[in-house]
């Protein structure tokens, strides 16, 4: 056991305290100081570094308001729906509770969003931060799955044919889809037992991983340290102490920095919540304000919006572009072939690659290939540490036209989610299928384009100007 401090002489009644507390609980005085006082992160943080404790923020929110919700909410198909407008109009401050967490929704991927196009641009995804950034991948995948069955829980018209549609794309799967999709509902079509699965896997099982996850996150992070927008290894100018000399201590500096996000962020959201909970139908969509009726099927289902990039490109995989993507192949293999670089094993791979891969296409059908497109779309990120080899980390340094590509690329993406909240129409069908060839092109071709052009030097220090 380790020597037992003594309190100085004259020491107030809370620094014994804290010492009473250091003796009995080292452990958490060890770790406060790891991850906080003595956690050096960057000087030169900007805006885009207060999306991972805002997002963490929105986490505490989504727990607290959901254990609130959970006390009176009742996951029974009979009852579900009347007990979520008892919160709204009889529980005392139910209907804060309640805008809290569908509002919560929404702003967890708002910040989610962002906070991985900052790790886009600062290259924070590269050597020696791959897990954490994987970490953040599973995170993703995570809270789609908690949105996901959290939206059935109202059971409000879209809850139950949003619920169909997205479990439908499960039987699509070759051989064993319709077993897939019958498991995931507990019935043939969507039901009581679906609405209690959902809820068990909303309430406890995802939010457990979904926690899990950020620890590990963070705890990664902390064992390689944070990046910065300038991509440069703080680490590696270190003073006669040990510290990082472009670093300062997380707590206080950061700590009392993030007050700024949280009080902007808070404003926001307290105005949609006060002013538009249903924020024009985005953020709650009016069909739900509907009891849900297995037999009205509604004229058009959208998911919410932070499914609806994935979900245009789900849509946009038709035969048409089924047929598209065979040509591509077929083009792609043909320039393997007149590449000079490439051994002549690489081009034999090429070749027998790109045959077998137009075969598949032309195997199955196109609503396989869409899920297996929308899928992909999630999956392609957790590649993304390997597939830059831009000799540079941060978008900073990249020649310009990087930076085009990377605007096109959030272009799209919006574009996208806007199309998919739309019907579907002939104009948007092309729209969204340039946008996600646009989209796997941008990471698949990345290994080549990332290394183009004239980077600008990277200097050692960071570059920083207090305000
Ligand atoms: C519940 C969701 C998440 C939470 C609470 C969270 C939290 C955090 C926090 C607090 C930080 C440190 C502060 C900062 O750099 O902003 C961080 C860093 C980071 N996160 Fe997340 N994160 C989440 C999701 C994700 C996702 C989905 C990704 C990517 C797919 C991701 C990738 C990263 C990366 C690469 C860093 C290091 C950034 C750097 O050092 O420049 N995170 N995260």
């Amino acid at each position: 056991m380790a020597e037992f401090k003594e309190a100085p002489a004259g020491a107030s009644v809370a620094q014994k305290v804290t010492v009473w507390f250091e003796n009995r609980f080292p452990t958490a005085f060890a770790e406060y100081k790891k991850h906080l006082s003595e956690y050096y992160a960057p000087k030169n943080f900007n805006v885009w570094y207060f999306f991972g404790s805002l997002a963490l923020l929105v986490l505490v929110i989504q727990i607290v308001t959901g254990i609130f919700l959970v006390m009176h909410y009742k996951p029974d198909a009979t009852l579900a729906f009347a007990s979520v407008e008892y919160i709204m109009r009889d529980v005392p401050w139910g209907w804060l509770i309640r805008y809290m967490h569908s509002t919560g929704a929404s702003a967890f991927f708002v910040m989610v969003y962002l906070h991985m196009y900052r790790g886009m641009i600062y290259g924070s995804y590269r050597k020696p931060r791959e897990l954490v950034w994987i970490f953040g991948c599973l995170i993703f995948l995570c809270l789609m799955a908690e949105a996901f069955f959290g939206y059935l829980l109202p059971w409000g018209q879209m809850s139950y044919w949003g619920a169909q549609v997205i479990v439908n794309l499960f039987a699509a799967v070759p051989f064993i889809g319709p077993d897939l999709a019958l498991l995931i509902r507990g019935d043939y079509v969507v039901s009581d037992a679906t609405l209690n699965r959902f809820f068990s896997f909303h309430v406890i099982a995802i939010p457990l991983v979904l926690l899990g996850l950020v620890v590990a996150h963070l705890l990664a992070l902390h064992d390689v340290g944070s990046n910065n927008p300038d991509g440069i290894e703080i680490k590696a100018t270190k003073d006669a102490a040990g510290r990082p000399l472009d670093g300062i201590p997380f707590h206080p500096y950061y700590t009392v920095h993030d007050i700024l996000g949280v009080s902007v962020f808070l404003l926001v959201f307290s105005a949609i919540i006060f002013f538009a909970p249903e924020l024009g139908g985005y953020f709650l969509e009016y069909n739900n304000f509907i009891p849900a009726d297995p037999l009205k099927t509604p004229t058009h289902i959208a998911p919410v919006w932070y499914f609806t990039p994935f979900y245009s490109m789900l849509r946009a995989t038709t035969d048409v572009m089924v047929n598209v993507l065979s040509v591509l192949v077929g083009l792609a293999a043909l320039a393997a072939l007149f590449m000079g670089s490439l051994p002549g094993k690489g081009k034999i791979a090429a070749v027998v690659g790109a045959v077998v891969s137009i075969l598949l296409l032309k195997t199955f059908d196109a609503k396989f290939w869409g899920v297996v497109v929308m899928g992909g779309a999630v999956i392609i990120l957790f590649f993304l540490p390997w597939l830059d080899r831009s000799p540079v980390k941060s978008i900073r340094y990249r020649p310009g036209w990087h930076k085009v590509l990377y605007g096109i690329f959030v272009l799209f993406f919006v574009i996208l989610g806007y199309l998919g909240i739309q019907p579907p129409s002939d104009i948007g069908t092309v729209v969204a299928q340039v946008g996600t060839i646009y989209y796997f092109g941008f990471f698949l071709l990345m290994p080549w384009w990332s290394r183009i052009g004239e980077f600008k030097p990277v200097p050692s220090r960071v570059t920083f100007a207090a305000h």
